[in-house]
Order: structure tokens, then sequence, then C-alpha cells
């Protein structure tokens, strides 16, 4: 089962909405890709802060792909039912749990709210299969999934980020993560400490 948490490197993900929702403003659509999405906390967290960020009628243009390539532990029902328990919800702020999310009827469980699971879709997908699920993305993130791969399947999938994002969008990983140097000149570095970078032309 994967680790992960409902708010989980907030700042990187602040960070990178902050950029992707100005790069997205006047679009008639706005697709983000969370890649290695486990079971969708970070997928509603990057949901609750665009909501927070954006306009309603912007985020009605938004489209959040997340993905993950684990269907032993049925990622897909998780992140499309958006039902967790008490637990995982508890140290998100009081007032962002009671704006997105709802009792669900089960003991303990509550549910993302529409507004949110409307603007998100699931589905499988190997990042090593180096086909990317579309184009486009004017935000593409991908945390504590890379450090997994070999040096050269990482430099592999980053050249699939780029050519999936549309020019001058962003991609984003944890704070650990280093850029390859490879693949350096196809990003420009956003601010210098952090791990968010912009497209640069094209491959
Ligand atoms: C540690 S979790 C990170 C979850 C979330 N991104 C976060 O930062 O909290 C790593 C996730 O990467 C997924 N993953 C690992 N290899 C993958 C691959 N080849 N393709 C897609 N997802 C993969 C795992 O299934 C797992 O859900």
């Amino acid at each position: 089962m994967a680790f992960t948490f409902f708010f989980r490197d907030l700042p990187v993900i602040e960070h990178a909405v902050e950029h992707a929702v100005r790069f997205a403003s006047g679009r008639q659509r706005f697709k983000v890709w969370d890649a290695g999405s486990a079971l969708g906390q970070e997928t509603y967290t990057i949901a609750i802060v665009l909501a927070e960020k954006m306009g309603g009628f912007a985020f009605k243009n938004l489209r959040l792909d997340a993905t993950d390539h684990d269907s032993a532990n049925n990622f897909g029902d998780v992140v499309n039912n958006a039902v967790y328990h008490y637990d995982e919800l508890k140290r998100m702020p009081e007032e962002l749990f009671r704006k997105y999310f709802e009792p669900n009827g089960k003991p303990d469980h509550f549910r993302v709210i529409e507004k949110l699971r409307n603007q998100v879709s699931f589905q499988y997908h190997d990042l090593l299969s180096l086909d990317p699920i579309g184009t486009d993305y004017g935000l593409i993130v991908c945390k504590n999934v890379l450090l997994h791969f070999s040096y050269e399947q990482r430099i592999e999938v980053i050249k699939m980020f780029h050519g999936a994002l549309s020019p001058g969008g962003f991609f984003t990983s944890e704070h650990t993560q280093k850029m390859p140097k490879e693949v350096a000149h196809l990003f420009e570095h956003v601010t210098p400490n952090s791990q968010l970078f912009r497209k640069l032309g094209d491959l």
C-alpha cells in the first residue's frame, strides 16, 4: 500500500498551483496530471488548493487526471468514490474539511464534495510505459514516485512529461528530487529553491 497523506508537501503544491493558476487564466481549459496519485489524497489536496485559488468559473474548466499503476489495491475505485476515514482528514484545517467534505452515511467516513469530484478522473497508467495519457497539461505533479526509478528511467519519464506539457506548462516534484542534467535544458527553474520547472521549447 502506498505511503501518502492529505496535504503532504503542501508548500510544493501551493507554489506550483500559484504559478499554474496564472498560466491557466484566460484559457478555456486547464489540465493537470497527478502522476502516481496513490489513493487520491494528493489529487484531492491539489483540487482543494486549486479550488481555493481559482474562481468558480475557471475551476469548472479544470480537468485533473490522476494516474497510478497499482491496480491490485483498487486505487481507481477509491479515487472515484472519494470516501476517506476521518483519521485521514483530521489534521487538515477545520475550515477546509467543512468546506470540501460531507458525511457519507458510514460512521467516521466523509466524501469529497461533488464540485471537486466532477473535475477529477482516474486511470491506471504505468509511467514506465513512457506513453503519456494526453497532451496540453498546464501542470504535472509527480511527487515521491521518481525516486523509485533508476536514473535512466527518471530521464525518460521526465522527457515524457515535457512532451505532455503545454508550452510554458509546469512540472513539479518533491523537494529532494533533483532534475537530471540530461534534461535540465528542457525546463527553466521557476525559483531557485523550489522543485518547480517551466517547460522550454519542444523536444
Ligand atoms: C509514495 S507514493 C506517492 C504518492 C503521492 N504522489 C505523494 O507524494 O504522496 C508512490 C506512488 O507511485 C506509484 N508508482 C510507482 N511506480 C509507478 C509507475 N511505474 N507508474 C505509475 N505509478 C507508479 C505507486 O503505486 C504509489 O502509489
